[in-house]
């Protein structure tokens, strides 16, 4: 291995101090305590792990949790007034909704239902179009940290091609936003991409979120490039249990990159850290109070 490997339960940990120390602040000068409402409706596991982990960390930091678990075929109605009583509610700074839905949802609708000022996920459409124009935004929190790693590392960005692999809404498309806001080269790359290869060896920074279990082949990475993992995909081990890997080929990969992120112990630690910096940071402009620096793009 020749990479630097970029540790993003460290940062994570860093970010969480410092979203820590602002909250104790915030409620010995201003009498103010930051809540975040995680709303989950019906029992997908994967989203329990997600939303537990959620509630935990929130109260770490000395933030107050609200969780709210409605049943599987919840009507879109008394969701939606679920919401409703959480947008009104001071207490509330933050507000998320797990996805995804069953299927009798829509999440478009349950989403833009939601205060863009409590929307700490940044998928409401105003956020997502406040992103887009380079203006203040509440910015998805998986992009934001994956950001903060290639800030930590790179200091400035400009100039430096980067290709995003994946299209989607909670991370391709917010993602190459973020890079366009630091002035990098940016392509998007997706399934359809003709010559995927010869696209991804372009780049200076690889943003890897397509959800295909180490797909990313050594071949693909320009030599010293910047890898960064969104993946977390569960395959068969050989011992008869499950592994989580990445969309990126780590083994192989890591002799050729510059810096890479690990899967598990990069991204991902970084994302619920980011939903807590969010929650801080709508707390601090709800109230009209000064941002600390640095916790958002
Ligand atoms: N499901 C998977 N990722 C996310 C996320 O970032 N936010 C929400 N609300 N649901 C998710």
């Amino acid at each position: 291995m020749t990479a630097t490997l970029i540790d993003g339960k460290a940062s994570a940990a860093t970010l969480r101090a410092r979203v820590a120390a602002h909250v104790t602040r915030l409620r010995e000068e201003n009498g103010l305590t930051p809540g975040l409402a995680v709303v989950l409706v019906g029992e997908d596991p994967a989203s329990q792990v997600y939303v537990g982990a959620k509630g935990r960390q929130t109260v770490e930091v000395g933030m107050a949790s609200f969780e709210h678990r409605l049943p599987a075929d919840t009507a879109e109605a008394d969701l939606l007034a679920t919401i409703r009583a959480l947008n009104a509610d001071p207490k509330i700074h933050g507000i998320l909704v797990q996805l995804p839905l069953p299927s009798h949802l829509d999440s478009d609708l349950v989403i833009n239902a939601i205060d863009p000022a409590k929307d700490v996920d940044g998928f409401h459409i105003s956020n997502v179009g406040l992103l887009g124009t380079g203006q203040k935004a509440m910015v998805p929190c998986t992009p934001l940290g994956c950001l903060m790693l290639l800030r930590d590392l790179h200091g400035t960005l400009a100039g430096m091609e980067a290709v995003v692999i994946g299209r989607s809404n909670i991370v391709g498309k917010p993602m190459a936003s973020l890079l366009l806001g630091e002035s990098c080269t940016v392509t998007i790359a997706h399934s359809r991409t003709r010559d995927l290869p010869a696209v991804v060896r372009r780049a200076d920074i690889v943003i890897a979120a397509v959800g295909r279990p180490e797909m990313v082949p050594a071949s693909w990475i320009k030599p010293g490039a910047t890898v960064i993992d969104v993946g977390i995909n569960r395959i068969p081990a050989a011992d008869g249990k499950t592994r989580l890997v990445g969309d990126v080929d780590f083994a192989a990969v890591s002799a050729i990159a510059g810096a890479i992120t690990p899967v598990p112990g990069g991204v991902g630690p970084m994302t619920i850290a980011c939903l807590l910096a969010n929650t801080l940071t709508a707390c601090c402009r709800a109230h009209g109070l000064a941002e600390p620096e640095g916790l958002t793009a």
